[in-house]
């Protein structure tokens, strides 16, 4: 096996051994094949396969991985040596024969095993005591090493043990043949610097401990787990130990992702480097989430849908400017797509143009003031809104512009029982106030009735529709209406229908349906109001021409 330099860190991943052991997380011998090729595509060193001795089923879904991956080349893999698969025992032969069995057809194998040395662990579970387990780790690891040559030993419960013995079970493994020595944090009880020094400690105090690598694994108990591994890497730890969006017992395991761009953005900081392609990130914790059906939460460091969000108005404007100013790494670099400035209500006005342009709805001056608050009302209502809802105000815009009446408030009242009744208060060309209210066949027809009463328009409703633009319970609904100039009305002269159009058309767009149909019906009612001015005087009003 090539010995990589010594600033390089080994990743090995533990996802289908520690982090299978999730509440809830239980994966087929199938799908543990796919996110191990996925793993070995990754670039990951090493595989911790599983636990054979817990259950035949176990011991068969390593032996497929074993048989299934490194045997042949991996289409991406970063490195050309193929990952090794490793196996964990508990430290008896019967474990570690099982082990054996499950990855002996791996290219490059491995065996893990571990005894706890705390003492709690020692006297509450082992019931062992120093001189025993130290006794113990040392028979294992010499029958483990008769079996392979790669052999790791974790002394479990590291964190908690008495330094100076846990020197001597790792000066007595080293010399039964341990290749690998991993540093288990294994209730994630330590703090950052409590862990970079017991590392530092192992590294000055273990006798033979330059010939090994030293490896670190930390939990999360405290949210502590990727920063006690970054403390032990500092340390002279060469060997992170990890899962994939840190899934594992408990609170979890460090997340792979973090370490390796933790090292990858700060390696001025650290000078270490992994062999991880850093676009698969993403890619590699999708196909994990799926399989395992543990979700990632949004706000996860990384591989979190919002990873790479902006909402706020300030940070959108400055990442407009300089991407710099609010992301320290890219998302292409960890497969994440493009940065989505998120449009809510904390946006500003520079974001929301920028993203109406990008849509093709170039807006400036008053169009633009007028949809933004708009969009500010609608975000108001709605967590996040989607380009879609964007297209629906935008393509809406103008609509209000026309208007001579003004929604000012509407109230609808509807059911199983009783008549539906709408209340509407519009403000009219002259700044007068009308307050109408009115019975129907449903709520749309009562709130219609109620603005014909007001608006005394020569129209006829020709059509009139409501659709869903947006997924969801809070989806934006579009309504369309069309409204034809009623024919005979006195206002209509011959003169006058021969030379503008006879059906107008109205837009509206809003959470609520019945909302988004009164703005519709009341644009196309205002359009054609505005037709019955003499020709020459009108501005135009996008009307849909008819003849
Ligand atoms: O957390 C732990 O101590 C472990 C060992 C088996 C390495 O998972
Ligand atoms: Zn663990």
């Amino acid at each position: 096996m090539s010995q990589p330099h010594d600033r390089y860190v080994r990743i090995f991943d533990t996802t289908l051994r520690d982090g299978e052991q999730s509440p809830g997380a239980t994966l087929t011998s199938a799908e543990k094949l796919d996110v191990a090729k996925a793993l070995s595509r990754l670039g990951v060193d090493i595989i911790e396969a599983g636990f054979p001795a817990a259950s035949p089923d176990d011991l068969a879904a390593v032996q497929s991985i074993a048989a299934g991956v490194g045997t042949e080349p991996v289409l991406g893999r970063p490195s050309a040596e193929p990952p090794i698969i490793c196996a964990l025992a508990r430290a008896s032969e019967g474990d570690l024969d099982k082990a054996w069995e499950a990855v002996r057809l791996a290219v490059r194998p491995r065996l893990h095993t571990f005894l706890a040395t705390s003492p709690i662990h020692r006297e509450h579970k082992l019931r062992m005591s120093r001189e025993e387990v130290l006794r113990r780790a040392e028979r294992m690891v010499a029958y483990a090493r008769q079996l392979t040559p790669d052999v790791e030993f974790s002394p479990e419960d590291a964190g908690r043990t008495e330094p100076e013995f846990l020197y001597q079970v790792l000066e007595a493994v080293i010399a039964a043949g341990a290749t690998t020595l991993n540093i288990p944090d294994t209730v994630g009880y330590t703090l950052p610097h409590e862990f970079g020094a017991l590392i530092e400690g192992i590294m000055q105090h273990v006798r033979g401990i330059e010939g090994v690598t030293v490896s670190v694994h930390c939990h999360d108990d405290l949210g502590l787990a990727t920063a006690n591994t970054l403390a032990g890497l500092r340390a002279g730890a060469r060997q992170a130990e990890v899962t994939i969006n840190g899934i594992g017992e408990r609170a979890g395991n460090t997340a792979l992702e973090e370490v390796v761009m933790a090292l990858h953005v700060r390696r001025a900081s650290f000078g270490l480097e992994t062999g991880i392609d850093t676009t698969g990130l993403v890619r590699t914790s999708k196909l994990v989430s799926s399989r395992t059906g543990l979700v990632v939460q949004p706000n996860k460091a990384i591989v979190g849908a919002n990873a790479f969000a902006h909402e706020s108005g300030i940070h959108q404007d400055g990442m407009l400017k300089h991407e710099q100013t609010y992301e320290i790494m890219r998302p292409e670099t960890v497969g994440a797509g493009r940065t989505q400035l998120v449009l809510g209500k904390h946006s500003g006005r520079h974001a929301f143009a920028a993203r109406l342009r990008e849509l093709g709805f170039p807006l400036e001056g008053e169009p633009l003031e007028s949809a933004f608050s708009r969009f500010k009302l609608l975000a108001e209502k709605k967590k996040s809104v989607t380009d879609a809802d964007l297209t629906a105000l935008a393509a809406t815009e103008g609509d209000a512009g026309a208007a001579a009446f003004v929604l000012e408030d509407l109230h609808v009242s509807c059911g199983t029982g009783g008549l539906p009744t709408a209340s509407v208060r519009l403000r009219g060309p002259d700044g007068t106030v009308h307050v109408r209210a009115s019975v129907g066949t449903g709520p749309v027809d009562a709130v219609f009735k109620a603005i014909d009463e007001v608006v005394a328009a020569p129209s006829e409703l020709v059509e009139y529709s409501v659709t869903a633009v947006t997924e969801g319970i809070d989806a934006l609904g579009e309504s369309s209406v069309r409204v034809r100039a009623r024919q005979g009305d006195p206002r209509l002269s011959p003169q006058h229908l021969a030379t503008r159009p006879a059906l107008f058309h109205g837009h509206g767009a809003d959470t609520d349906i019945i909302v988004a149909s009164t703005k519709a019906y009341l644009g196309a009612l205002n359009r054609l109001l505005a037709s019955l001015a003499p020709a020459e005087a009108q501005p135009d009003v996008g009307s849909e021409a008819r003849a």
